[in-house]
């Protein structure tokens, strides 16, 4: 009986493209990996590292480097190739390093025959998802950036640690741009299925919190690991497997990722992120939160300044 295995491609294997790798291997999440870079020692070393955990690990994993003919039957390629933004850059300044990185490696994979399903890391998020999008022709529920997935899990670190509660237990989303222009939706945010502001309110010791400085920590969280240690890596790590799960588990978990808006939240022609079931499929169905009027502002604002990175490709 020939059983198909779960496997995933991971395209530069830097910081973040290592870390999803071992993320992928210590959580059991994939059987086969396939690692490519264009630092021919790096990916060999980054093979051999990952190797030597698996006699401590609970599963194995097959790892092979370098070789794009291994994409035709992987499910899954995460794109994680793409420099880190320097002191005093935004994500969206390396924009054109990025869009240079995929106009090298698509043909690659195109050539592939690769028919899976595209994850992509590589900054500005949400406007290379809208580039991987256009450039490989796949269908919109295919291609998916990891975009407020990571900024998500730092605003529910940033709100429990106010609060003195597991990040876990505060439910909601960071919206929009993976970028200094996202935005919470306070108005869907809850502690243990009450309301934030209500839960805020009720305690005194809480009742002065401030919001939009949560929301200014928040996109400069990763600024601050960045500064301290030159890259961020268990966070984004972390968040690339957890969605890869939801997908192989056909889970239908609901994850706040880079999209293509056709109308959705009144944008359109737009990759940015909302809350979206994940499946087999790639994306099974994207939530529409009923945002209220200024919040629905700042989803626009966000938008915009997505819109205004994807039309200075090519020019
Ligand atoms: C991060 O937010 C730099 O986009 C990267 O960790």
């Amino acid at each position: 009986m020939k059983i198909k295995s779960r496997k995933v491609a991971v395209i530069g294997v830097g910081n973040v493209g290592s870390h999803v790798a071992f993320s992928l291997v210590t959580r059991g999440i994939t059987d086969e990996l396939i690692l490519i870079d264009i630092k021919e020692d790096k990916v060999k070393s980054e093979m051999l590292d990952l190797k030597d955990s698996l006699a401590n690990l609970n599963s194995n994993v097959t790892i092979k480097i370098q070789n794009y003919s291994e994409l035709k039957d992987a499910e899954i390629v995460v794109i994680a190739a793409g420099p880190l933004p320097r002191f005093e850059q935004t994500r969206l300044d390396t924009l054109d390093d990025g869009i240079k990185i995929i106009d090298d490696i698509m043909p690659k994979i195109l050539e592939s025959g690769f028919s899976g399903i595209f994850l992509v890391i590589t900054n500005p998020c949400d406007v290379i998802t809208h580039y991987v999008l256009e450039k490989s022709g796949f269908p919109k529920s295919r291609v998916i950036g990891t975009g407020t997935s990571l900024d998500s899990a730092r605003f529910r670190r940033i709100t429990g640690d106010i609060l003195g509660i597991d990040p876990k237990s505060v439910s909601g989303y960071s919206l929009g741009e993976h970028g200094d222009s996202q935005m919470i939706p306070w108005s869907h945010i809850y502690v243990g299925g009450k309301p934030f502001k209500q839960y805020i309110e009720s305690k005194e010791e809480l009742k002065n919190t401030d919001l939009d400085k949560i929301l200014k920590d928040t996109s400069y969280a990763g600024w601050e690991v960045l500064l301290g240690k030159g890259a961020t890596c268990f966070g984004i790590g972390t968040a690339a497997s957890a969605l890869i799960k939801s997908i192989f588990n056909n889970e239908y978990s609901v994850h706040p990722v880079s999209v293509f808006l056709d109308g959705e939240y009144e944008l359109k022609n737009v990759c940015l992120s909302v809350p979206v079931i994940l499946g087999n499929k790639g994306v099974e169905e994207i939530i529409e939160l009923k945002l209220t009027e200024e919040e629905q502002k700042q989803l626009n604002r966000s938008a915009e300044v997505i819109k205004t990175y994807i039309g200075k490709i090519n020019k």
